[in-house]
């Protein structure tokens, strides 16, 4: 499932012991497996093959230049959300034919950076936005490939803020509303109106509702092609759901036997954007206890990583677990608190756990943190954010330095009415 595992008392990631990374780089630190992030994207396009998917990883889940080559490098393809993610697609030399770009409000600047780039796709969910498209294409001199977001209203059963193909969330467009646009596509001279988007939410770890959605849309497609509209493109989404403690999700074999007999004689290219599904795993955060701390009512272990740092469990109660980095079989186990120094009760990285009862300098590894980590991390409470390390057999390297206080003002200044 993934390449951190025990050898002996010391936690490895690959070839690499993860104590003698942090004595190297200190803590805290993101870690990754560069192997671990490969083996998820084959996975997932081995077990479709027989339609030939175009897999844009979603790089809001990891936007590292480590991570994005690693997975363009193994024939992955990237689904954007902004202008700065446009940007570090094209840093790593992706074939922008292999870009599809989603999100509710794209501005007028991003959307005619991304046309002048050429890339694939935009996945459009607004009459708005089509509109803007359509009137940029134009001084372009270009047509764009667009798909509709379609919002099915399927209950994708996961935490509520990941949950995205509800009628009442802000995605998509509701089928009836699509079909009138699609009708109506002629007007927009400078757009190929040519597929059908739709992504229901993250963290989902059954097929049901990813069959129900499917089925929904491909009813609407077969009804739209009999109005003469050919679609090009299905785009799947992402939101496949990983293991972070219990979960038994389903595998991309799994996922690919409900999925594909009902593509079975398809002609449009399958587009799927899976992040968490690629490098949840595939990642660590790993901090230091600063100080044990043992109150009347709760034990706590104080570290020097935040919800700055990973801000899953204070916002969505995520979990994830908690590793020794070097397990110590003498230390009893106790019902704990991780928590780290940022000042807010929120701000913790694990609840009510049974843990070893640390002491001051052990190293703690949070588990299943590739996907939405950094990527969400904050210099809140004036923190520099933390570096990013890649691992490779028996070698790693820094993907991203740490931040010096100096970078957190950066771009600051102090008003002359102030001098
Ligand atoms: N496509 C679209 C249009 C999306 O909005 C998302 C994620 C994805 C693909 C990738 O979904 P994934 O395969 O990673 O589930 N910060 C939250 C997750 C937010 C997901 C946002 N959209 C978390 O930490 O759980």
């Amino acid at each position: 499932m993934h390449d951190f595992y025990y050898n002996g008392k010391e936690l490895y990631c690959e070839g690499v012991a993860v104590k003698d990374i942090a004595a190297e780089v200190g803590t805290p630190f993101y870690l990754y497996s560069h192997k671990t992030l490969t083996d998820h994207y084959t996975k997932l396009a081995k077990a479709f093959k027989s339609v030939k998917p175009l897999i844009c990883f979603s790089m809001k889940a990891n936007s590292n230049l480590a991570v994005l080559k690693s997975l363009v490098k193994a024939g992955a393809g990237l689904d954007i959300v902004s202008g700065g993610e446009l940007f570090r697609a094209l840093k790593v030399g992706v074939d922008p034919k292999k870009i599809v770009y989603a999100g509710v409000g794209k501005t007028r600047q991003e959307i005619q950076d991304a046309i002048k780039a050429g890339i694939l796709l935009f996945n459009v969910e607004s009459t708005g936005e089509l509109v803007a498209i359509n009137e940029i294409a134009g001084k372009l001199k270009k047509k764009v490939n667009v798909s509709l977001r379609i919002n099915p209203d399927i209950d994708a059963s996961t935490h509520s803020y990941v949950t995205t193909g509800k009628k009442e969330s802000k995605f998509g467009i509701d089928l009836n509303t699509a079909e009138a646009v699609f009708l109506d596509r002629a007007r927009y001279h400078h757009i190929d109106l040519c597929g059908i988007h739709v992504h229901i939410g993250s963290q989902i770890t059954v097929s049901e509702p990813f069959v129900k959605a499917f089925r929904k849309v491909l009813i609407f497609m077969m009804q739209l092609e009999k109005h003469g509209t050919k679609i090009k493109f299905l785009n799947f989404g992402g939101g496949l759901g990983i293991i972070y403690s219990d979960e038994k999700p389903q595998t991309a074999d799994e996922f690919a036997e409900k999925i594909l007999p009902l593509l079975k004689g398809s002609k449009f290219q399958v587009v799927f954007e899976p992040g968490r599904f690629i490098c949840g795993n595939a990642g660590i955060f790993v901090t230091r206890v600063l100080y044990p701390k043992k109150t009347q009512a709760k034990n706590f272990i104080v570290v020097d990583g935040a919800m700055n740092d990973l801000i899953r469990p204070s916002l969505y109660d995520a979990h994830h677990d908690v590793l020794a980095v070097t397990k110590n079989e003498v230390l009893k186990r106790i019902k704990a608190d991780v928590v780290g120094p940022v000042c807010e009760s929120g701000d913790f990285l694990a609840k009510d756990r049974n843990i070893p009862d640390f002491q001051a300098g052990d190293l703690i590894a949070l588990m299943g943190a590739g996907a939405y980590g950094f990527t969400m991390s904050s210099n809140y409470n004036s923190r520099p954010r933390v570096p990013e390390v890649m691992v490779s057999g028996s070698k790693f390297e820094i993907v991203r330095k740490r931040e010096s206080v100096a970078d957190l003002i950066k771009g600051e200044t102090i008003p002359s009415f102030l001098k």
